[in-house]
Order: structure tokens, then sequence, then C-alpha cells
């Protein structure tokens, strides 16, 4: 079993190439690795977009054929649409009982996006909740990695620490107890005896011989014994360490490097600020977004020189040209050798080629809006049996099995 990567983006518009190589371009490849789960979060656009929902519902099967323009395959990623589960919000609900109010209110990308989007009101409770709720999407999944901008660190950050305070709370009790002992019963006299000695030992000393000891005697058991389950490891897991049954894993922030694409004016790109290239914007129209460009301002005439770092398209050429090509840009625009027209057109041939296979796939998708449709009915379906299970053992444990 590969391990699982989840992750989702918000429906608010077309996708442009700012998405693309901040996050879709990664995604394509990790499902190479990893049980890929990838999903439209129209719930956590309605936090923002509350007041207009005609935009997400219109963005919604826009934003999944240019995933699969992109490159995402069906047949390896679970593809579907977070309000289509009702799961998440049943998690977010269930873990909002515990879940202190400060744990929210300073998450860093609370304040900064009311400051951020003045001309909406977010002074409500859905957008509080917004890394809580991002917290059920990946906890319901027990996602062991997922893959984030620099951004959302700390909302996997606050995530880890939601799944540690509901593992404490309700990976306890007397339920529990009956099934460490099962899984106890199964091992040797002498396993037994061992193992509790290693156990005891870590929990007074926190020695970590005594913990690598207890552990080889479960692996040992995993591989011995015939019937033993990846439940009782984690039981006996729990037990050594004092810590209860992990019910809800903790995940792990999966950073990237990429390189910043800016937008048109040298911003970061978004579609809001009016400064994207789309990702299924057509060639001309490319060509006219990247001439009128900005660059750097000390090139006001032809013959002054300038400086790439200081011009936005010198980053597209660090995305888009090779070595050779950046080297003659570097020269040109230092010495005043070529002009800014002349420079762009390197990575306006190479937007339209890298655009080429998009603009193929997403037309033949959109020829066939039921197929588009077929796929995320069986994505949604593929994740539905996930979540459920996870839910069954969630309300089990915190008791609400009457
Ligand atoms: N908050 C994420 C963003 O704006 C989108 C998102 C919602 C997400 N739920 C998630 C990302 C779960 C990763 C995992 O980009
Ligand atoms: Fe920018 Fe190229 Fe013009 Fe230099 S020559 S300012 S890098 S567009």
């Amino acid at each position: 079993m590969r391990p699982r990567v989840l992750s989702g983006m918000r429906p608010t518009g077309a996708l442009h190439l700012g998405h693309y190589h901040g996050a879709l371009k990664n995604w394509v490849r990790l499902q190479d690795e990893y049980d890929c789960f990838y999903f439209v979060a129209d719930l956590h656009a309605l936090t923002t977009h509350y007041e207009d929902p005609e935009v997400i519902g219109s963005s919604v099967y826009d934003m999944v054929i240019d995933w699969l323009a992109a490159g995402l395959d069906p047949d390896r990623s679970t593809i579907f649409i977070q309000s289509r589960l009702p799961e998440h919000s049943e998690l977010f609900t269930l873990l909002a009982m515990g879940t202190p109010l400060g744990w929210l209110e300073r998450v860093p990308t609370y304040k900064d996006q009311i400051e951020k989007l003045k001309d909406r009101d977010l002074a409500t409770y859905g957008f509080l909740g917004y890394p809580l709720l991002q917290a059920a999407d990946i906890l319901i999944y027990k996602a062991a990695f997922v893959p984030v901008g620099e951004d959302q660190a700390s909302h996997v950050e606050l995530t880890r620490e939601v799944a540690r305070r509901f593992n404490h709370l309700y990976g306890r009790g007397e339920r529990l107890a009956g099934q460490v002992s099962a899984a106890l019963a199964r091992l040797s006299k002498d396993d037994q005896r061992y193992f509790d000695r290693q156990r005891k030992a870590f929990g007074q000393t926190g020695a970590a011989e005594a913990l690598a000891k207890g552990e080889a005697v479960i692996a040992r058991a995993a591989s011995g014994i015939a019937g033993w389950s990846a439940g009782d490891s984690e039981l006996l897991t729990g037990h050594l360490r004092g810590s209860g049954k992990v019910i809800l894993p903790e995940p792990q922030a999966l950073h990237t490097e990429v390189p910043k694409l800016p937008g048109l004016d040298g911003a970061k790109m978004s579609k809001s600020y009016g400064n994207a290239i789309l990702m299924r914007d057509e060639p001309d129209e490319v060509t006219r977004k990247i001439r009128r460009m900005v660059t750097d301002p000390a090139r006001v005439h032809r013959n002054d020189p300038g400086n790439p770092e200081k011009c936005p398209v010198w980053d597209f050429h660090k995305v888009y040209s090779d070595e050779a090509t950046r080297e003659w840009v570097w020269q040109g625009c230092t010495t005043a050798g070529i002009g800014c027209l002349e420079c762009k057109q390197p990575v306006i041939d190479a937007i339209v080629a890298e655009q080429k296979p998009w603009r193929e796939r997403a037309a033949a998708l959109l020829a066939e809006p039921k197929k588009v449709h077929w796929i995320v009915e069986a994505g949604t379906e593929r994740a539905r049996t996930v979540a459920k299970q996870t839910m069954k053992d969630v309300r089990e444990a915190m008791g609400l099995n009457y």
C-alpha cells in the first residue's frame, strides 16, 4: 500500500500558470509514488464567497477539466468534490467541540486574510473555522502527506495538534483496554511478559531502547502470527507508548521548492488582480499578455541597459528557459544588446508549447462533459468508502454509537 497524499483547491475561477507551477505540476508528479486524493474544496470556497456562490458552481467542473488537462490521471488519483461527502462536515462539527478557540484565532492566515480581503465580510464563524475544516479534510482520509504551499503550513500544523488532542481524548477507555488485552493475549506468554517490561520501562524512563525492544515484539507478531492486523499493531504501539490508540494519524506537510511565477505586473499571480495567464488562454492571448508585461523600469529606451533581477520576465525565464537562453537574456539585457520584446519571445514560445497538450486534452473533455462527471462520480464514491470508515471509528471512539 502506497502512503496517501491529499490536497484540495478552491474553485474560485479558471486556473492560471501560478496554480500549475505552484501546485498542480507537483500533484501530477506525486501520482507516481503515492495514493493520491485530490478534491475540489467548494466548502472552503464558500467561507469567502458565501455571498456569491455562483462563482463556485461555475468553476467546479472547469477546475477538474484543468486538472485532467494538466495530467491528473483518474485511474491513479481519486478526484472528488468536498461537499458531496457530508462526512467532511460531520467530522468538522465533531472536532469543533474540543478545539480551543485560541488555536483558530492564532492561525496566521486568519488575521492576514481578513486584512487582505477587506472587500468581504470575513468576521464569520465559518471563516474562523477554515483551518479546522481543512483538518477534517485531511484526517478523514488519514493522509500521510499534504502537499501545500508555505502559506498553508500552519494549517497542517493545526491539523496535527487537533489529531493529537483527539487521540488523547478518545483513544483510551474501556473498550480500548479490552482490545489491547485481546491483542496481547495472542502473543506468547514470554513475549507478553517481555513486552510489558519494556512498556513499563519506557513509561518510567522514556528510554528509546525499551521502545525499540517493544516495537520489535510487535514487528515479530505482525510477520509471525496468522491473522495479525495493522490495527493490532497500532493498538499495541499505542499501549507501548502510553498514548492510547491512534484513531486519527498526524499528517505531514509536503513542501516542494517551486520557483515563483509572478503575475504580469510583477505582483503575485491572481485572477482577481487581472495579472494572470490562464492555463487555457489561447496562443494569441498569451502573446498579447506577455508582450505588455512590465519589465525593468530602467529600460525606458531600447539602448538603456537593464537588470534582469528587477524584471518579472526574468522569473519566467527561470521557469521556462534553458541555461543557454538565460545566458543570452542576461548578456543581452545588461548590455542593451536585445530589446524586451525580443527577450520575451522565447517565454511566449515556451508557454504556448507547454499549453498545447493541455488545450488538446481540455478540448476532448469539453466535447464529452459526461465523461468528466463520471470521473468525479467514481472518485467521490471511492473517497466515500474511506470517509465512511473513518467516521465509523470516530463515532465509536467518541461513544456516539448508541
Ligand atoms: N486551504 C487550501 C488552499 O487554499 C485548500 C484546501 C482545503 C486544502 N482543504 C485542504 C489543501 C486539505 C490541502 C488539504 O490552498
Ligand atoms: Fe526584462 Fe528581458 Fe527586458 Fe531585461 S531584456 S528588462 S530581462 S524583458
